[in-house]
């Protein structure tokens, strides 16, 4: 497929928020429901799945390299990650869609990005036992994130002021929906589907060699150690901010006055934003909305 000319895209006017099947929802994620739902997963497919915000683009880009760093240094690698990973649901102006972008991948695995709750994930990637690489990151950071990234990505709904936004985030009003139904279901899914993967973003902060290693022993992946220290270096977040394949700099829509895509990539950022009111009643919502569930963000935060 011939790739777009993205640089011309006018950045689209800001979404309203909807409910859609069950979920708040954009139209830039509902628009192409019929073929998203009917989407044919292939068995040696991976999927990236995720909360937004949650360290997509750097699991994405590991993935990218460990499959197809080395094989292709100048082709693949040579365009931005949002070609080389299609965000499945996604159908902004002037874009190909995920599903068409997915459809036309010419390398295999193809990797496929989705923030879907896992509810609503096209039902053939559990027919073909696709692999899923899931990653979480703690709720506080998450929501920081999220925040700063809505402020500059005319593509999502104002976010309003970072009090505004913290309420809506614990309401689960935001898009995508709830992060606590979204990690836990996901979590649930584990149980009964060996195929899936999850990590954690504070994990990939602390020990990445572990959590590159972790990542090949699920995939079933042998690399030696020079490439994966080669990969481990080219995914430091320093090297992702100035690369431009990873650094979302060729999005149009995206305005990088307000926030740079690779904003912090720091743990623990939440505690520059939230007021002691804030963190208080955040974990009071935390304890009762995670009081069911056995997943725990065990790194200290
Ligand atoms: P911050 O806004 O806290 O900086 P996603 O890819 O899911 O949109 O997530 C984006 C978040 O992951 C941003 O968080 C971004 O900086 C962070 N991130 C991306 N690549 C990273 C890396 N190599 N190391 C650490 N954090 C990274």
């Amino acid at each position: 497929m011939d790739l777009p000319d993205i640089s011309s895209i006018k950045s689209p006017s800001r979404p309203e928020i909807f409910e859609f099947a069950g979920i708040p929802m954009i139209s830039y994620f509902t628009k192409n429901w019929e073929k998203l739902k009917n989407f044919q997963a292939r068995p040696d497919d991976i999927l990236i799945a995720t909360y937004p915000k949650a360290g997509t683009t750097w699991v994405s880009y590991i993935l990218d390299l460990l499959y197809f760093g080395k094989v292709d240094p100048n082709g693949q690698s040579s365009l931005p990650i949002y070609m080389r990973v299609p965000f499945l649901e996604s159908c902004f102006p002037g874009m190909p869609s995920g599903t068409e972008l997915a459809d036309n991948l010419p390398n295999s695995p193809r990797l496929i990005k989705t923030h879907l709750p896992v509810q609503l994930v096209p039902k053939s990637f559990w027919e073909q036992n696709s692999r899923v690489v899931y990653v979480a990151r703690n709720a506080k950071d998450n929501v920081v994130s999220y925040f700063h990234s809505d402020r500059m990505n005319h593509g999502q709904p104002e976010p309003g002021d970072w009090n505004t936004f913290l309420e809506d985030f614990l309401k689960g009003e935001v898009v995508f929906g709830s992060w606590f139904d979204h990690v836990c279901g996901w979590w649930e899914k584990k149980k009964t589907y060996p195929n899936l993967h999850y990590m954690l973003y504070e994990d990939m902060a602390k020990d990445i060699n572990g959590e590159v290693e972790s990542l090949c022993t699920f995939l079933k992946l042998s690399r030696s150690d020079e490439e994966k220290n080669k990969i481990i270096n080219s995914v430091q977040f320093d090297a992702m901010k100035q690369n431009k394949m990873t650094n979302y700099s060729t999005i149009p829509t995206m305005d990088f006055k307000i926030s740079p895509f690779m904003r912090k990539g720091k743990v623990g950022d939440w505690k520059n934003h939230f007021t002691l009111a804030q963190n208080e009643q955040f974990d009071e919502v935390y304890k009762q909305k995670m009081k069911n569930t056995t997943l725990n963000f065990r790194t200290k935060i």
